[in-house]
Formats: structure tokens, C-alpha cells, sequence
């Protein structure tokens, strides 16, 4: 994995160029990589800031063999990778939350979006998109974000190398990626688990399958979140957003 890397100085969105370019056939681990861009997307539709030179913004082509239902299980692999790699290579420990935003002391530090193309049920490809606020300072961020975002700098204290980290990102994407198609989705729901600050805790949950209180227990076979509602039934939460409980 990113041993073929498009290096952009500003784009819109590098999802769109990362589809431009499986689209051409680019094989699987291909990187584009941009300084700065104007129209950076998030989850559900919502912007994603992603200011000049502070930040890894960056789109990874794959191309698995799993069916389409499964993608989740590639958002979650990524949010592994991620989170170990900030940890190895900056020494901050973070956690995940469900699905894929990654969290220090509560606060967002990086986001994934995962978006596949399909053909008659099959995935073409998937355009892992990974947004890191690497060293942003507090004022770099608007003020609207300040008290949800936070990023790698002002977490562990030191400037990272930006480089060095997308470098520890492709390695660990690579070795769950190996161990994925080897064996299956269960180690790595386990070492989501491990790292999730979500299993154990009070949530709310807003999706499609309505809105409910309850326990995060852990994730099914699919990549679900389990949550143990506040009525007893154990409910699979395919998508959607989930709030900590604070009762
Ligand atoms: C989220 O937090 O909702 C997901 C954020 C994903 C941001 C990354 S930055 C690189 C890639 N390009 C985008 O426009 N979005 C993703």
C-alpha cells in the first residue's frame, strides 16, 4: 500500500480523485495524498475542514473480494490501522468510536469515509478516505470545532512528522488487510475492540432503525454494533450515529 502515491498541493476532495483514478484501473493501494482541500467531505453529507499543511487528508483505492454488505468491516479495519499508527508513531494512545471517528479524551482527531462502488452486488472498488488533524494548533481550528476536535499535536505535545505517519498508516492498513482476507473479520473485530471506547459504554443511538438508549456490548459478525437496549433486546446497528449516554 502506498507505494504508488499521487501527491497533490490543493484539491477538492481527494475521494474524487482517488475515483477518478480506480476508475482508470489503478490497482489496489494507491494513495492520493493532498496538502489542502477546498471541499473535503465527511460522513451523513457534513464538511470536513482539512486547512493547508496541518493535516494528513488523503484516499486509499482497494479492491477486496468481500461481498458489498461487508464494507463496514473495511471502515472498521481502517480505524485500526489508524489508531495504531498514531500510537506507534506519535506515542498518543487513542480510542475509536463507532464506527470510525478516532478520539482523544473525547475529543475527534481523525475521521474515515469509506465509499464503495458496486456492480451487480459486487464492490469494484473502495475509496478509504482518512482525515488526520495532525498539527493543527487550537486556533487553526474554527471555533465551532473546538470543543469536539482536537488533533495529534495538541494531544501528545510534539509536531509530527507528517510523512513518517502516513508511512506507519500504510504499513498497519497492509498487515490487517493481509490478515483480513487470510482470516476472516473476527481478529480484527477483536482489535477494534480492543481499542474501541465504545464496548461497555451507555449510548444513544440515532439510525435508520429509530432512536434508542442503551449498552454497547460489541460488534456481530458484520461489523454491527451490538447495543443491549434499555428494553433487553440485543439490536444490530448497521449505521448511523451514536451519542454517549451520559444519564
Ligand atoms: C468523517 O469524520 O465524517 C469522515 C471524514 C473523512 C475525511 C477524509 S479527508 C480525505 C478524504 N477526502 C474527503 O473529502 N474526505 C476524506
Amino acid at each position: 500500500f502506498g507505494k504508488q502515491i499521487k501527491l497533490l498541493d490543493r484539491t477538492v476532495s481527494t475521494q474524487e480523485d482517488a475515483r477518478e483514478l480506480a476508475e482508470a484501473g489503478a490497482p489496489e493501494g494507491t494513495l492520493v495524498i493532498s496538502e489542502e482541500q477546498t471541499g473535503g467531505r465527511g460522513r451523513m453529507g457534513r464538511k470536513f475542514h482539512s486547512p493547508r499543511g496541518k493535516g494528513i487528508w488523503m484516499s486509499l483505492i482497494l479492491r477486496p473480494k468481500q461481498p458489498l454488505h461487508l464494507t463496514q468491516q473495511l471502515t472498521l479495519l481502517t480505524g485500526v490501522a489508524v489508531c495504531r499508527a498514531i500510537g506507534k508513531s506519535a506515542g498518543v494512545q487513542t480510542q475509536i468510536k463507532w464506527p470510525n471517528d478516532i478520539l482523544y479524551e473525547g475529543k475527534k482527531v481523525c475521521g474515515i469515509l469509506l465509499e464503495s462502488t458496486a456492480e451487480d452486488g459486487r464492490i469494484r472498488y473502495c475509496v478509504a478516505g482518512i482525515g488526520i488533524s495532525v498539527n493543527l494548533k487550537e486556533t487553526d481550528f474554527p471555533e465551532e470545532l473546538r470543543s469536539v476536535a482536537t488533533s495529534v499535536r495538541m494531544a501528545g505535545g510534539n509536531v509530527v512528522n507528517r510523512t513518517e505517519l502516513i508511512q506507519t498508516i500504510m504499513q498497519e492498513m497492509e498487515v490487517l488487510y493481509e490478515l483480513y482476507n487470510e482470516q476472516g473479520f473476527e481478529p480484527i473485530a477483536s482489535a477494534w475492540e480492543a481499542l474501541s471506547g465504545t464496548v461497555g459504554r451507555e449510548v444513544r443511538v440515532q439510525s435508520g432503525q429509530g432512536d434508542f438508549t442503551g449498552t454497547a456490548t460489541g460488534l456481530n459478525k458484520d461489523g454491527a454494533l451490538m447495543v443491549r437496549s434499555d428494553a433487553g433486546e440485543m439490536v444490530p446497528v448497521y449505521s448511523g450515529e451514536i451519542l454517549f449516554n451520559t444519564r
